[in-house]
């Protein structure tokens, strides 16, 4: 009877251990990715516009949220590391772009139909940490701006996956998957990438929309 009860007890105990080894669904995506190392590269030029003191405007793609001034896709960016913990790091230039609309969008097309590589000017960290790495960009002439192309060009993401996010003025993704597809053919590029106007980037809502999409995704 002794032997019985005993024994009773080892297995319950097991299967308690067990079930609190479990992760619990509820959990989501996010507190499995804060057990994994993830990158959100970005590339962000707001323009300079005027800002009134109200905070959650936006401006073409500047907007102030909490007091802070960000661009539109630095801000999702901020959202995605906050969400689950990523490291951050921004692409920019080492000419830094004009800030002021009629020269960035001259210079843009000149650089899209000269088919410019812009230089970057601080080095990616080193990708062996990650195994998963957002890219976050502004549509620009209905493309990646061409930096882009830089850094997709110039590192490897071969093995890894490549998780796309994007703001824009209305060309929503504008072929940008299928185009970094084609410059890391062998990373695992998700099809579902997140994709928001500027004009709704300050919304209370952005938050809950973005983080449904990253719980729906699979990070790895
Ligand atoms: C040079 C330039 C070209 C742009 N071209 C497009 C475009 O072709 N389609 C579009 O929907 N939006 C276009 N936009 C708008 C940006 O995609 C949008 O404002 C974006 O949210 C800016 O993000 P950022 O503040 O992170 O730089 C363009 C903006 C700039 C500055």
């Amino acid at each position: 009877m002794k032997i019985l009860k005993y024994l009773n007890y080892i297995i319950s105990a097991t299967l308690i251990s067990l079930f609190a080894q479990m992760p619990s669904h509820a959990e989501g995506n996010n507190s499995v990715a804060r057990q994994k190392k993830i990158l959100v590269a970005y590339f962000s030029q707001p323009e300079d516009v005027a800002l009134d003191g109200v905070d959650a405007v936006s401006g073409a793609s500047l907007l102030k949220k909490n007091q802070q001034i960000f661009g539109a896709t630095q801000y999702i960016a901020q959202l995605i590391g906050d969400e689950l913990g990523a490291d951050l790091y921004r692409i920019e230039p080492t000419r830094p772009y004009p800030r002021d609309h009629e020269p960035l969008v001259e210079l843009a097309s000149k650089e899209k139909g000269d088919g410019i590589r812009p230089a970057i000017q601080h080095p990616i960290p080193d990708l062996n940490q990650y195994d998963t790495v957002f890219v976050g960009y502004p549509i620009w002439w209905y493309q990646m701006p061409m930096i882009l192309h830089t850094f997709l060009e110039e590192n490897d993401f071969s093995g890894k996956k490549i998780i796309p996010f994007s703001t824009h003025g209305g060309s929503r993704l504008s072929g940008t998957v299928q185009a970094i597809q084609s410059l890391q053919p062998n990373a695992n590029v998700e099809t579902d990438a997140f994709s928001i106007s500027r004009d709704d980037v300050a919304k209370n809502s952005t938050e809950d929309i973005l983080v449904n999409w990253l719980n729906d995704i699979s990070l790895e």
